[in-house]
């Protein structure tokens, strides 16, 4: 995913130096030529030796050090960087970046990089409050620096607030935005839904299904990794979103409705990967319904379709997309599918398929156009998102080419 990409890590004196080494390895393992400069503080908190096993690079500290493969080392290092980061970064650093001050390798490095940088805050809560660290961070901002705002939570100082390093998969996330992907997706709004929806029977109990949500937010990452803007819907699911979309929780199938339909209009891509409940309790008890002798009936009624809701009312150059999951007859049901909605893809997979399906990290779907079908082997679920993103990228651009006619 990284190959042929060098990262810069920058490592400052803090406690949560030693994250940066799982964020070393993560990018090593994915193939990123990493080099790692430290400030000679940062070496009190963690060994350059550990990053120079773990990268296979030279890690350095000191600027006349002469042990180097580089002509100019912190020249051709920022020439060389993809993207630098510089996780922790220390109020000590930020205002010596934020005011001109170049006087140690990573602060050299850093004014000579004219590439993305990244700076990861992390440091005592009053230290991160004091206005004018808030106005060094200001100054970076306004420079065009990404600023990564720092988690809350326990502190090395014994105290709880902000100033925290976030994980380090946070961390890489920014990293992967940066570099790891061609920005096709760039100037694009895509709208995904994900996960379940509850239908609620009373306070106590709902009707709902097995989705865990992975699928949409797999499809969610990924184009916001590809550069667009994502806004996902999602019904309650228990995993982490994905950090650079925007996230719009819904429960039932009628908020999911209201929800898309707020939202429609502004995208240029729906991918509606939700497993939304197609019936609902006619009624909802306000009270929890005791037990009867005897059994018990719920009456229930149609939900809205909202993806045959947006294939008629969809606007030009709109791509849609749904998904059909299947037990029996996978094609013929997926094509009515496309056909009944309206719809320029169905994503089909069969319940019935090793691997595919809900709760899986992997999945093997067949996508269906207007043009045929493509059956992918069986993937990761990111590996899948990915396929679907590059199916719907290719068929958006012929779409817009050809000037699509849009039927109504
Ligand atoms: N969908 C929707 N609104 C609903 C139900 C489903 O938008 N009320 C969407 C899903 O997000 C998915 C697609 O429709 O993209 C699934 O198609 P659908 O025909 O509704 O599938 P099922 O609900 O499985 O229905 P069927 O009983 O016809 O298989």
């Amino acid at each position: 995913m990284l190959k042929g990409k060098t990262v810069l890590l920058g490592v400052t004196g803090g406690i949560a130096a030693y994250k940066i080494a799982n964020l070393a390895s993560a990018l090593v393992k994915l193939h990123a030529d990493v080099n790692v400069i430290m400030t000679q503080n940062a070496t009190n908190f963690i060994n350059p030796i550990t990053f120079e096993s773990l990268t296979g690079n030279k890690c350095i500290v000191d600027t006349f050090d002469r042990n180097f493969k580089f002509k100019v080392e912190h020249i051709a290092l920022a020439e060389l960087a993809d993207v630098f980061m510089v996780a922790p970064a220390s109020a000590n650093v930020i205002g010596k970046i934020a005011n001109g001050i170049a006087d140690d390798m990573l602060t050299t490095t850093f004014m000579a990089c004219k590439k993305k940088k990244i700076l990861a805050p992390a440091m005592n809560t009053n230290m991160y409050e004091n206005p004018i660290v808030q106005d060094n961070i200001k100054k970076l901002k306004d420079y065009g620096m990404e600023i990564i705002e720092p988690a809350t939570g326990y502190l090395a100082c014994g105290t709880t607030g902000s100033g925290k390093l976030p994980d380090e998969k946070i961390l890489l996330e920014y990293i992967l935005r940066e570099v790891a992907y061609e920005k096709d997706l760039s100037g694009k709004t895509v709208l995904v839904t994900a996960g379940p929806t509850r239908e609620a029977i009373d306070p106590v109990r709902f009707i709902s299904n097995h989705s865990t949500g992975k699928m949409g937010y797999a499809i969610a990452r990924c184009a916001s990794l590809r550069g667009a803007r994502v806004i996902l819907v999602s019904g309650p699911v228990s995993i982490e979103p994905p950090l650079f979309a925007e996230l719009v929780p819904v429960v039932s199938a009628e908020d999911m409705y209201n929800a898309v339909m707020k939202y429609k209009d502004e995208a240029d891509i729906i991918i509606k990967s939700a497993a939304v409940a197609d019936y609902t309790p006619v009624a909802v008890s306000s009270e929890k319904i005791k037990k009867q002798d005897g059994d018990m009936r719920i009456e229930l009624r149609r939900t809205k379709d909202i993806l045959k809701e947006l294939g008629q009312s969809r606007r030009e150059n709109q791509f849609i997309c749904g998904f059909a999951m299947e037990t029996e007859n996978l094609i013929e049901n997926a094509v009515r599918k496309l056909e009944s909605k309206n719809v320029d893809m169905i994503v089909a997979n069969s319940l019935k398929t090793e691997g595919a399906g809900f709760g899986t990290d992997t999945n093997v779907v067949t996508l269906i156009t207007k043009d045929g079908k493509t059956e992918l082997p069986l993937m990761s679920k990111d590996e899948v998102a990915m396929k679907i993103l590059d199916e719907v990228e290719c068929l958006d651009t012929q779409f817009e080419r050809k000037n699509r006619i849009v039927l109504k």
